[in-house]
């Protein structure tokens, strides 16, 4: 495969052995078996950035032909990301993302201080346009032929889009039938071989890396390290939005680890880059339902636990997660910890949230489920900062919403039930007589 343009200054480094290989060699892990990492010369890069250097490209104003570097919430941190050059970059542009606060939510929680990224309002509706921009520039610096990942529905919604816009074939993964309605839509609109394996995602995260390997098709699932690259910057603009006085806590859901994993490593390189003087600590929520990293976690990871997984945030329904050996990394850089929330709790937590008027996908709300768990168990203070991380966006999965309003959850807290009206003016009357 002839390489164009790859990036030098970079290389894959292995996170157990420490081995390292050229980043424009198409590898996942190690000979060893060990995950990769995209190593950056932090020594060198020092003095080359800075809190003003970043601050600096904060005013990209909109107008025609702006350069991703100046309007993406992505490529504004490109020297601790990926150094691609602007002709190669696909971008939408993605991340400028909002940090919502509302009083309201904040009570509910029992926070005096919650923030919400809401990661869902990238162009694809997911935080994944901020892994999937780098993953397939990086694709196309190596002329890769084709693309492919499995996934939940948002990976693959977002790999589609990006794929199309570089004129890459894509080739996606996706459980039949367990793929909420939005996600698939996407794939099928923006012209992706879609293909619904009859298993669970863990079954088609092991067809995807097996077929890549054997016919030279690029993977951009989490497994690839330059995915990750691009989802630190999640953690870069929080930082940068809090102009570098880091808050106490991110909390965030945790299904296949990916996040965990770039969170901690970009929390890492920004103590040791000299950006902030210290760092929060990141707490992952899993579903109960498919919560291997947290039973893992309990106990202290002295074997790691798969499970069948089983929840409605069908986006973190995922039992044996690829970024394992990197989060728990992200667990001793950042004093991390680990919790796992009911289905119940992420669907109250979903109500709550889209009733204040911002709104997310099911799997989005388990960050908010966990920090109000979190805060009734004295882990979190009231007083401390608190960033919790919307995913992806609410109309990403319509029927689980529509089900929960309409009588799906007999237990539900915030049911919105609609109502059946004749279409006769006195019917109409009485009912908002009633209503006001
Ligand atoms: N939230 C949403 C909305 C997601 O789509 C995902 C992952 C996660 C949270 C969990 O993030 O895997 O980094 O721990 N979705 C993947 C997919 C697996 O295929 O779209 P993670």
């Amino acid at each position: 495969m002839p390489v164009t343009n790859a990036p030098t200054t970079i290389s894959l480094q292995c996170i157990r052995c420490q081995n390292s290989y050229p980043a424009d060699e198409v590898r996942y892990l190690c000979d060893c078996g060990g995950l990769l990492d995209v190593w950056h010369d932090l020594e060198a890069l020092r003095p080359q950035v800075s809190r003003g250097l970043f601050d600096g490209r904060l005013s990209g104003a909109p107008g025609p032909r702006v350069a991703p570097t100046v309007n993406s919430g992505v490529w504004r941190y490109r020297e601790i990301i990926l150094p691609a050059t602007v002709g190669n970059i696909v971008s939408r542009p993605e991340g400028n993302t909002p940090l919502y606060e509302h009083p309201r939510l904040s009570k509910w929680v029992g926070s005096a201080c919650l923030f919400l990224k809401h990661e869902g309002e990238n162009p694809t509706g997911s935080f994944k346009d901020r892994g999937m921009t780098v993953g397939v520039t990086q694709a196309k610096l190596m002329d890769a032929r084709a693309v492919a990942c499995a996934s939940t529905g948002n990976t693959s919604a977002s790999l589609a889009a990006y794929a199309a816009l570089a004129g890459i074939p894509a080739l996606i993964f996706i459980p039949a039938g367990k793929i909420a309605a939005g996600k698939l839509a996407q794939a099928l609109a923006y012209g992706a071989h879609t293909f619904q394996i009859q298993g669970d995602f863990d079954d088609a995260m092991q067809l995807v890396r097996q077929v890549s390997n054997e016919m030279g098709i690029y993977l951009l699932n989490s497994l690839n390290p330059f995915r990750l690259e691009g989802q630190k910057s999640i953690v870069f603009e929080i930082l940068q939005g809090f102009h570098w006085q880091p808050p106490d806590w991110i909390v965030l859901p945790a299904g296949n680890l990916g996040n965990t994993a770039a969170f901690g490593k970009a929390l890492y390189e920004a103590q040791q880059l000299g950006l902030v003087d210290r760092i929060p600590r990141i707490a992952a929520v899993q579903a109960k339902g498919a919560s291997p990293f947290y039973q893992s976690y309990q106990n202290n990871f002295a074997q790691r636990t798969t499970v069948k997984a089983q929840t409605v945030a069908t986006a973190i329904r995922i039992g044996n997660p690829v970024s394992y050996e990197r989060a728990i990394r992200t667990l001793g850089w950042t004093n991390g910890l680990v919790t796992a929330v009911s289905d119940e709790e992420i669907m109250d937590a979903k109500a709550m949230i889209d009733g204040v008027g911002i709104g997310c996908e099911p799997a989005s709300a388990a960050s908010v489920a966990g920090i109000r768990q979190l805060i009734a168990n004295g882990v979190i203070k009231p007083e401390e900062t608190v960033i919790g991380i919307l995913t992806g966006n609410l109309l990403k999965d319509p029927t689980a919403t529509v089900d929960y309003h309409t009588g799906a959850w007999p237990d539900a807290q915030f049911a919105n039930r609609p109502v059946q009206v004749a279409a006769e003016i006195e019917a109409v009357r009485e009912m908002l007589a009633q209503r006001l």
